[in-house]
């Protein structure tokens, strides 16, 4: 279509379905100037001064070290499409257009289409973007915004939960110690080894998988490298390195629906996780037999209630300057670890189970290094021979899951190794540092395939699982991912927080990736109790902060704690017997929590609530829940308010409307929300409040019998 064609069609103004509501619709007031809505709500609009295009050429390095990658990007060409030219002949299902800047038409220019899709079962109403750049690869594509919008999601954010304000690249990787570069901690940091760091936006399990509270949500296919941008507060913009764009739009009567339905539509999980790890929480030791059976010993003892024992170098170990680190060769250490076979065996007769460890990386020294690399199934660089990565402190290779036989000999080792031994669970770790110049065998384009590997390492866990017939008695847990990971995966951690009470890094980054994780599609996860990163004189971790974070992880999915990498500088549960009969406490209440754990994980398979969700997505009403961060629903009785700095004795909590009760109040006064009420929260009483009308109202307080100090 030519410049202008259009000019005389100026001032249409279709308006459909307003009965419904249930389609495109789109205001034309003059040339050049459109908004188009789905379900009444602003999705694009445009006009030649804040045009919804802009294409455009830039060079970019993606350096990588150790997971961490310094992005240094020159926009050397930006092409604002001033103009565009529409087509609503299709509406009210179809819109088209396209957009051009008259300098350079028609060599430069951007084709899009909305086209209204079958009305999906979860969304209320879905639409399919098609975006399709001419002459140049770089897009910046815009969705209308106001003011007074929040957006939601992006994957596992640390730092802040409404995204709007600012950018959060989509290049999965390390998420850095300390993600604050105003912090002192972050600058030594980064003086030691730049883009170590990290930022506020660095994440292991980043998706362009978003909500707004104009309830819609944009599920983007993209892949390769791109950008949300909610910096200014007319535009959702989202710049892509690609000739192409698709975005799903869903839309819904609610939030809580939105979520709903963009859980279901991509997550896969079972509906149920195995019953063994509601027996307690699965305790990390390592050090070989007899130290994990004297630990484990010395729990039950003082009466720690235990699901599992979590021995993460059952392949043996290896020391480097970060600290005590796995020997990547996923197979039975037997010096190690003697007679682990029998010890599994003898546990699991006194229900208690043993979980294992694996990445998707051969440590160079390990024999199954050599075979996989004699059977070319390992990732190359650009001469052909074996990718070997610097880990920190030690060389490995990653599996080339582009490769079918590759992927399936990963799964063999898999079930063999690790589920055919007998373990019950394992961590699925890393899946972040694919470099761009590692070369896979039939994914021709690196800058996709480093976001698709996490996706693939999923998969391949997914399928050691389906072929062994283990979804509902083995819980794998892992770290990275990106959209489609929730097809394969059902319980994410969040990776490695430091061992203090950071907002960036620490204890409180943990709950907002579980609420922007459940708000992207992937409703169950938890963290490390007492975090992990440990830094030699300047970071331990203390005993209030090990309990404190094991309070809230109380009400949570899981209950499971890790010795850091550095283990004899943090306090552990096994410490003191004191912190083991304050632990103890802390497991049991989490194991009488049983039934109510059960319903919860149900709810996220079959409405697709996520287990823990922030107060808004339950209260969609109350709109001073919407910048909460750090308090959550657990489930939709359980309010959870965990304390976040140390020396606290009491807390002040935000109650959403609705009549509540303080799980840990003897008089059970009920208060009326929203109200902010400031209650006692000394060490074992995490502020936890129920609703007033609960189902389970005789669970929690039977609780309260047992367990109020
Ligand atoms: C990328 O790296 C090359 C080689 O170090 C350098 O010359 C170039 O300026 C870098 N480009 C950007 C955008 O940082
Ligand atoms: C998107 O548009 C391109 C170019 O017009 C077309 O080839 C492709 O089939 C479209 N895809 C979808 C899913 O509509
Ligand atoms: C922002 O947009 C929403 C949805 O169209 C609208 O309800 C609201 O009034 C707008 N707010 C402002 C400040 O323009
Ligand atoms: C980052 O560090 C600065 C300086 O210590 C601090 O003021 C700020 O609150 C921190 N931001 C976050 C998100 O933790
Ligand atoms: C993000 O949006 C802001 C505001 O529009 C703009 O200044 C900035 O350049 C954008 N970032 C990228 C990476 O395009
Ligand atoms: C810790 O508890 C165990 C089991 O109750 C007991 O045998 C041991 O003596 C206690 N240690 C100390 C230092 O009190
Ligand atoms: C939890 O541990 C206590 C003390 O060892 C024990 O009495 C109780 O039966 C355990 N609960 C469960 C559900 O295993
Ligand atoms: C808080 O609880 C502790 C332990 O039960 C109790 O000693 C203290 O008096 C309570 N403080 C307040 C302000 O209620």
């Amino acid at each position: 279509m030519a410049p202008g064609l259009r000019s005389e069609l100026h001032c249409v103004l279709i308006i459909c379905c307003i009965m419904t509501a249930n389609c495109l619709t789109l205001t034309y007031p003059s040339y050049n100037t459109f908004t188009l809505f789905i379900d009444d709500k602003p999705l694009l609009d445009h006009n030649s001064g804040d045009p919804v295009a802009a294409v455009g050429r830039s060079r970019i390095n993606f350096t990588e070290d150790q997971g961490n990658f310094i992005i240094s990007e020159d926009v050397y060409e930006k092409i604002e499409l001033s103009t565009c030219d529409i087509d609503e002949s299709g509406m009210p299902d179809l819109f088209k257009a396209t957009c051009y800047s008259v300098e350079n038409f028609p060599e430069v220019s951007v084709d899009f289409a909305v086209e209204e899709t079958a009305d999906s079962e979860l969304f209320r109403k879905t639409a399919l973007v098609n975006i399709t750049v001419f002459g140049r690869d770089r897009l910046w594509f815009r969705l209308a915004s106001n003011s007074t919008e929040k957006i939601y999601g992006g994957g596992e954010q640390f730092t802040y939960l409404n995204l709007k304000g600012r950018e959060f690249p989509m290049w999965i990787r390390e998420q850095g110690v300390g993600r604050n570069l105003s912090s002192p901690l972050t600058e030594i940091v980064e003086t030691g080894s730049p883009g170590a760091g990290g930022d506020y936006h660095t994440t292991y399990y980043p998706a362009p998988i978003f909500l707004s509270t104009w309830n819609y949500a944009i599920l983007g296919k993209q892949e390769r490298y791109s950008i949300l941008n909610f910096t200014s507060s007319t535009r959702k913009e989202i710049y892509v390195h690609d000739e192409k764009l698709t975005l799903n739009v869903g839309t819904a009567a609610n939030l809580m629906d939105l979520v709903g339905a963009i859980n279901r539509e991509i997550s896969v999980i079972p509906p149920t996780l195995p019953e063994w790890i509601y027996n307690g929480a699965i305790v990390a030791v390592q050090g070989g037999t007899q130290n994990m059976l004297d630990k484990l010993q010395q729990c039950l003892d003082n009466g720690v209630n235990i699901s599992a024992i979590w021995i993460q170098d059952w392949a043996g170990k290896i020391e480097t300057p970060f600290g005590y680190r796995v020997f990547w060769n996923w197979r039975w250490n037997e010096e190690l670890y003697p007679k682990l076979d029998s010890v599994i065996f003898n546990l699991a007769q006194q229900g208690i189970q043993v979980a294992a460890y694996i990445n998707p990386h051969l440590n160079v020294e390990g024999d199954l290094f050599v075979e996989a690399d004699n059977l070319g199934y390992l990732l190359k660089n650009d001469k052909g021979e074996t990718y070997r990565q610097d880990f920190g402190g030690f060389l490995a290779g990653t599996l080339d899951f582009s490769n079918p036989v590759a992927k399936q000999w990963y799964a063999d080792l898999i079930k063999t190794n690790i589920i055919g031994f007998g373990f019950k669970g394992f961590m699925a770790d890393f899946g972040e540092y694919t470099p761009v110049d590692a070369i896979a065998a039939n994914s021709p384009d690196p800058y996709q395939f480093h976001n698709l590997l996490p996706v693939l390492w999923a998969s391949t866990v997914r399928l050691a699982l389906e072929e062994t017939d283990t979804l509902n008695s083995v819980l794998p847990w892992a770290r990275s991912g990106f959209t489609n990971a929730q097809g394969f995966h059902s319980m994410i951690w969040a990776g490695d927080q430091n061992v203090d009470w950071s907002m960036s890094d620490g204890l409180p980054s943990s709950i907002v990736a579980a609420l922007s994780l459940g708000l992207s599609g992937f409703g169950l996860s938890h963290s490390d109790i007492g975090g992990y990163t440990t830094l030699n004189g300047i970071l331990t971790r203390s005993e209030e902060l090990l309990l404190r974070w094991a309070e809230y992880s109380v009400f949570t999915p899981l209950m499971r704690t890790h010795e850091g990498n550095k283990p004899e500088l943090n306090h552990q549960i096994y410490s003191t017997n004191e912190t083991l009969k304050s632990f103890a406490r802390l497991s049991a209440i989490y194991t009488s929590l049983t039934p109510y754990h059960k319903e919860v994980v149900s709810q996220v398979a079959t409405f697709g609530i996520p287990a823990m969700a922030p107060l808004f997505l339950h209260h969609a009403e109350d709109i001073d829940s919407f910048d909460i961060q750090y308090q959550y629903l657990y489930g939709s009785d359980l309010l959870v308010a965990p304390v976040l700095q140390p020396s606290k004795t009491n807390q002040e909590v935000y109650l959403p409307p609705g009549r509540w009760m303080h799980l840990w109040d003897n008089d059970q006064k009920v208060f009326e929300g929203p109200v902010s009420v400031n209650v006692n929260a000394t060490m074992g009483k995490t502020p936890v409040f129920f609703r007033d009308n609960s189902k389970w109202i005789s669970l929690f307080n039977d609780i309260r019998n047992r367990f109020n100090l």
